[in-house]
């Protein structure tokens, strides 16, 4: 497959990434979560970059921008929930949160996602962050798609979409449900 992760720069890729946003919601309409500002460019554009990336990448496959990803310090909402009693299980590192993470519907089944998570995944390794992640339990293609790149259930948790699973990527046993 001939698709390539670069780094994310807004001149070039934010246009594009917003509309495939609009074209992510048409398909998965709880994506992006909702805000309280609606749905307009402004908003989603503050959505995608409105606070500090550790790093942020798009795929580009044949010229055309197929899906985001970013790696951010932990939300509260994890850090609450690491730091719950037997969280201990997560590993020694200090955590770093995948989030954004999104694929064209015209590009999603084609490998895009796993090129993007592995990009994201092997800057956490390299940085020595453990990568941990939450995802509404209803979101059935994601929690599909990170119990397929190996990632461990290590909590849930209730957020304001409803329940939430939190993957980690390693040092962490799985939980039951
Ligand atoms: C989750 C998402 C990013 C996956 O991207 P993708 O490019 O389609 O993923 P890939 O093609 O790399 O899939 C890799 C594997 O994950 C699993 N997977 C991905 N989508 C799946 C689906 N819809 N159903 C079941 N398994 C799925 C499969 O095992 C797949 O391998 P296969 O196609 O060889 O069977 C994409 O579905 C998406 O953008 N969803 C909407 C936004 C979202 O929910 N983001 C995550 C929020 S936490």
């Amino acid at each position: 497959m001939s698709t390539e992760i670069v780094d994310f720069v807004a001149e070039k890729h934010l246009e594009q990434i917003i509309d495939i946003l609009f074209d992510v919601r048409k398909s998965d309409p709880g994506y992006p979560p909702p805000v309280d500002s609606g749905f307009g460019r402004d908003t989603l554009a503050e959505w995608l970059l409105g606070e500090h990336s550790l790093a942020r990448w798009v795929a580009v496959d044949k010229g055309r921008v197929a899906g985001f990803i970013h790696v951010t310090n932990p939300h509260k909402y994890l850090t609450d929930v690491a730091h719950s009693p037997g969280s201990e299980d997560w590993g020694e590192s200090p955590l770093g949160e995948i989030g954004k993470f999104f694929v064209s519907p015209h590009s999603q089944r084609t490998g895009v996602g796993k090129l993007l998570f592995e990009k994201a995944r092997s800057f956490t390794r390299g940085s020595q962050l453990t990568a941990v992640l939450a995802v509404v339990v209803t979101s059935e293609k994601a929690v599909a798609f990170y119990q397929k790149q190996g990632m461990r259930l290590v909590a849930t948790f209730q957020g304001v979409h409803g329940e939430n699973l939190v993957y980690a990527d390693a040092g962490g046993e799985s939980v039951d449900r």
